[in-house]
């Protein structure tokens, strides 16, 4: 707070030092939001074994908004939020979570509710005392007004408000947030909305939802994944795992979320999950790839016969590696790692299968599978993956 007062301000330090995990309602519930659903939210996470998992956030999206005062203070909307916002920050906080919010830079949020703008620091002090943990922050409705400095208005006003708040910057994309937002925010949204398939594209009008594939193409992600680290992600969107696609299309969209150290908030009913999307939100191998302690984004190695490469340097020398197929056709596949050279140039690491012998870790069946002294070979079927973890032979 002094700090603030003397004119210094940041973004709050500390926070998101790996890709945020949590649950957001939006993508499962949209406007049907309540502090019911959020305290079964809370209690799910616990009963999942998710939050053993490492998921922390219980994020409510759009649509909690009751009205402003008098003096400007906004209030949930008393219907669905009787208790009020304080209690329901409470009540996570007791299950050991945190607790998320949602607002806009603009005028009113993308479902019509009261936004921000004019009232930026008025609802970060009201966002502190209810013991909020984390913001995502809209675009819509924001006429005349510039991304960058939009932004930093929140964050100098969360800051200002002394609570540390994870700050999810929320313009799509529109203005190459990767190039400006490391300061200003903890993560950033790259692309439109996600929607649940993984290949196709939702046009409605004026704006797209984009399917899995879609949102793994749309960016230059060579560019995109210099910008990320501790405290700084790029942020694919909130995942769709457990609301309409296949078993082998929710494996492959967390697996590849996991390799771009994405956020991993979860979008469906935890209330009410299958086994097989339990099992795929809580594989503490694959999460463990997400939240590395070296915050290196994968890159794509190579795509050969409509079969993605990628890699992802990990701390101490292990690497992350995922086959991905585009295609609805199996297809075989062949790595000889002898011929192969995988380098990140511009993070600087290097894996020398000529000089070192990497074990194979296959990171959904939880086996072991030999090693980089054998060439790969496996058909892999459509829309799947193969998740590998290498790991140095010493
Ligand atoms: C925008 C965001 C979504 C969601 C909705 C809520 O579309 O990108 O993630 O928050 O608004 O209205």
């Amino acid at each position: 707070m002094l700090f603030a007062l003397l004119g210094f301000t940041q973004k709050f330090p500390g926070l998101a030092l790996t890709p945020p995990m949590g649950w957001n309602s939006w993508n499962y519930f949209a406007c049907d939001v309540s502090e019911d659903l959020i305290k079964e939210a809370a209690d799910a996470m616990v009963s999942s074994g998710m939050k053993d998992a490492g998921y922390v956030y219980i994020n409510i999206d759009d649509c909690w908004h009751g009205e402003r005062d008098s003096l400007g203070f906004i209030h949930p909307d008393p219907e669905h939020f009787p208790s009020g916002m304080k209690a329901l920050a409470d009540y996570v906080h007791s299950k050991g979570l945190k607790l998320g919010i949602y607002s806009d830079a603009g005028w009113t949020t993308c479902a019509g509710r009261p936004g921000s703008r004019g009232h930026e620091y008025q609802d970060a002090m009201q966002y502190a005392k209810w013991g909020i943990d984390y913001l995502k922050y809209d675009w819509c409705d924001t006429e005349g007004l510039k991304a960058e400095g939009a932004y930093l208005t929140i964050r100098d006003a969360l800051y200002a408000a002394g609570r540390p708040i994870v700050l999810s910057i929320c313009e799509w994309g529109n203005d190459d947030p990767w190039l400006w937002a490391k300061d200003i925010g903890h993560l950033w949204r790259t692309t439109g909305d996600i929607y649940h398939c993984f290949d196709c594209v939702i046009d409605h009008g004026t704006w797209n939802q984009w399917g899995v594939l879609q949102i793994l193409d749309q960016r230059d992600n060579d560019l995109l994944r210099q910008s990320a680290g501790p405290g700084h992600w790029n942020d694919p969107d909130m995942m769709e795992v457990g609301n309409g696609m296949s078993v082998s299309e929710d494996r492959t969209h967390f697996s590849m979320w996991c390799m771009l150290a994405a956020p991993l908030i979860a979008g469906n009913d935890i209330r009410d999950m299958t086994p097989e999307v339990k099992e795929i939100l809580t594989n503490r191998e694959a999460i463990a790839i997400d939240q590395d302690s070296l915050g290196i984004q994968g890159f794509r190695y190579d795509v050969r016969d409509s079969v993605e490469i990628w890699f992802k340097p990990l701390s101490e020398g292990d690497w992350a590696m995922c086959l991905m197929n585009r295609t609805t056709t199996p297809k075989n596949i062949e790595f000889n790692w002898d011929e192969e050279k995988v380098v990140d140039d511009y993070f600087d690491y290097e894996a020398q299968f000529d000089k070192i012998t990497y074990k194979l870790r296959n990171v959904w069946t939880h086996k072991d599978v030999g090693s980089t002294t054998e060439k790969l070979g496996e058909v892999l079927p459509g829309h799947d993956v193969l998740m590998l973890r290498l790991t140095p032979v010493r």
